[in-house]
Parts: C-alpha cells; structure tokens; sequence
C-alpha cells in the first residue's frame, strides 16, 4: 500500500489550494479549479488516512458558504465572479453563476449529503469536538432546508433533487426521460438542459416543491440512499454534542426515509428513481441499482440475487473493469466517451464495495478494490476510465482514486 498512499498524498497535495481563510483541494486543477460539495467529502475520507489536520480544513471550508436558505451549495468558487467563464474555460458555466440569486463566489445547487458521513469518520479518529463544534450548525442548517425545501407532497420525508447535477452524475441516463433526450444525443444538448434548469431555478425564485416540479424533479434513488444514512451520522454527531433531541429528530427521519423508499421507489423487485414531473419510475439501468447495498436495503437474498444477475452478468455491468456506471444493455451505453453513461468512476466503486461488505461479500469486495487499483496503476488518476479497455479518460490529476485509500 505505501507506493499508492505516496501517489494519493502527492495528488492531494498538488490540488491543495489555500486563501486566506480556508484550506481545500480542487479535484482537478486543469478541469475543476474550484471546491465542490461532495468531492469535499470524499477528499477529507482521503485525506483521513494520513493527514488529518487537511481533512478537516477541507470539511471547514466546504461549509463556510451556505446560502440564505441554509443550503450548502455544490461549487464553492473562491475566486472572483469574472475570473470563473475564464479559469473554467468554458464560458457557458458562467451563466450558473450569473443567473443564479445573485450569490457570489458559489452554485445555486447542491450535492448528494455525505458531509455526517465525513465528519464522524473523523472525529472516530480522535475524538476532537471541536471540529464537529464547529461545522454541526451549518450542517443542521442543510438538513433543515433540505427537509424544507426538498420533499414533495405525498411521498413523506423523501426529497428531489431539481438539476441532475445535483445527483453528482451530471449526465446519466437515468435523467433522459425527465430531460426530453433520447438515449444517444450530443453532450452539448445535455448541457443546455441543464443549464435551462438553472434558469427555471432562479425564476422560481428558489422554491422547489411548489415551481421546479413543473420542469425537473426527481426522487433519486443513490440521493436519498446517502440521505438517510447521513442522517444516522447527523444524529451521532448530535448526541456526541449532547443535543439529545437534535439527534432523536434525524434518527427518526432517517428511520421514516427508510420506510418511504419501500413505499414510494420499490417496484418490479428493486428500487427505481421517481420522476415526480411526469409521475413515473425511471427504469434506465445505471449503478444506482447497487446503492441499495451500501444503503443496507435489501434481504440478503436479494442482495445475491441482484449481485449474481447484475453485477456480475458481462451482458449488464460485469464489464473486465468493474463498475460501468451505465448498464452495457443500455442503448445509452457509451463506454469511451459517456461520462457518466459508461465509463467507470471511483466514487461509485468505493460505494458498491462498501455495499458488497456491508452483506458479508468481501472477496467480491476485494475485486472491487483491486480492479481500482488495476486501474490506477495501468491509467493514472483519471476522471472515468473505459469499463472494457481500462483507458483514462477526463480530468488527469484527478482525485477520486485516493478512495481506494478508504476501501477498508
Ligand atoms: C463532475 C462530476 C461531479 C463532480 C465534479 C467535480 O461534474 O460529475 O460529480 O462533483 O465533476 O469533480
């Protein structure tokens, strides 16, 4: 393992930027020069393994910039609102930041919930209260708002998300429908869509359930799955606190999400995202399908069977480098290319083999980890890589391999 851990601390510390108040690591600096929501979390789970001090500026940092709603936002840009078309490089990224409410220095969006998750890996380390002291207000303030602002009338604590940016998978298929695409289109086309959504957010004034349903809203499932675990995490960190009704309030909630998803997403044996706008399930085969593993929701005989018939299957997502984040029976399915139609990603690798060990599959695990490492060692710290070659493909530099640090 020391070779690898020199090779994550060496990309870490590359993308590590400092300003005057904060510390933070940009997944890419040539790609993405700036500090994203999620990618925060998965870098202070890095960073856990051997610098910790770095981890929690990272946790710090990322929430020091809600917005007034209590929302974390997805990009925190920390650099001037002019300066950002320019260091993107993309100038049509300038409209998130010109049409949102008027917001300087983040996004107008958010990103699936991980931050409880972060944060008590943490403190499991060393027991230090005053970093939870410190970032537990701002992410009450979140969880509030998303309980708020996010969950839509008849399908109890479950929120929407309102861009499938906010997924984390910016382009998956499993927003086609809910976009008007078909299942192969230019990616520039995806792009425009989403970006229209922005626009409708800050037409809608901000307010979700009752303005976005019109044009994007969907119940997603790795969302929701993320939601409810970090809400056990949240209610951990509110009992270390001594906030005993704090911690009762998102245990219970966590509890009901549970519920809700058997209620309102389990259909034809497995669990499907909702579109709420068109009042339907998305059946796209993506990796979503594994989530339930590491949201510790199936029986264990239906953990096998969707390991066996899905995971495994060459035909769907058994492709030589595990996990294609589309299934290869998609008509989506774009391995070179796809970005989060095809190709394989480490976030999505690091939930399913926390999945496979959270049902006692460890070798399967292990295969996770050691194709991950197959593919760092063959391509480098790449974005994606292509499912059936093994090839980097998107940013270099990229920082989501480190999570092969935390498969443990
Ligand atoms: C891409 C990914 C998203 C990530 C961001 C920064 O947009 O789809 O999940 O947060 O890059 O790495």
């Amino acid at each position: 393992m020391a070779p690898l851990l020199d090779k994550v601390r060496l990309v870490m510390e590359n993308n590590r930027r400092t300003n005057d108040e904060h510390q933070f690591t940009l997944p890419s600096p040539e790609l993405y020069p700036f500090q994203w929501l999620w990618d925060s979390c998965f870098h202070a789970m890095i960073l856990s393994h051997f610098d910790i001090p770095a981890a929690k500026a990272e946790l710090r940092s990322v929430v020091s910039s809600p917005l007034p709603s209590g929302m974390l936002p997805h990009i925190i840009y920390h650099t001037r609102t002019e300066d950002i078309p320019k260091l993107w490089g993309r100038e049509q990224r300038g409209d998130i930041i010109t049409s949102s409410w008027g917001v300087v220095g983040t996004s107008s969006i958010t990103q699936p919930p991980l931050l409880a998750l972060a944060a008590r890996k943490l403190y499991d380390l060393d027991n230090d209260l005053s970093l939870i002291e410190d970032i537990y207000p701002k992410l009450k303030d979140h969880f509030v708002y998303l309980d708020r602002e996010r969950t839509i009338a008849g399908f109890g604590p479950l929120l929407a998300i309102i861009n499938p940016d906010e997924s984390g998978e910016d382009n998956s298929p499993r927003f086609d429908e809910a976009l008007d695409l078909a299942p192969m289109h230019v990616p520039d086309i995806h792009l425009d869509a989403r970006l229209t959504l922005i626009k409708h957010f800050a037409k809608c004034d901000f307010k979700v359930a009752t303005c976005m349903q019109e044009y994007f809203s969907v119940i997603d499932v790795p969302f929701n799955i993320l939601y409810a675990e970090d809400l056990t995490h949240l209610a951990f960190l509110a009992g270390v606190l001594d906030r005993d009704d704090d911690a009762e309030m998102f245990q219970t909630r966590a509890g009901a999400v549970r519920i809700a998803f058997k209620e309102h997403l389990y259909r034809d044996k497995q669990f499907q995202s909702y579109d709420t706008t068109n009042h339907t399930h998305i059946q796209v085969s993506t990796w979503a399908k594994f989530m339930p593993l590491y949201g510790g929701l199936l029986t264990k005989r239906e953990a096998r069977e969707l390991i066996f018939t899905e995971l495994l299957n060459p035909e769907k997502f058994g492709t030589p480098f595990p996990v294609p984040t589309t299934s290869v029976s998609e008509p989506a399915f774009d391995p070179e290319t796809g970005f989060w139609r095809g190709p394989t990603w480490m976030a999505p690798n690091w939930f399913i083999y926390h999945g496979l060990k959270r049902y006692g599959f460890t070798s399967l695990a292990e295969n996770i980890k050691e194709k991950s490492l197959a593919l760092i060692e063959q391509s480098g710290f790449r974005e994606q890589y292509d499912p059936e070659t093994g090839e980097g493909q998107g940013a270099k530099n990229f920082t989501w391999g480190g999570l092969v640090l935390d498969m443990n």
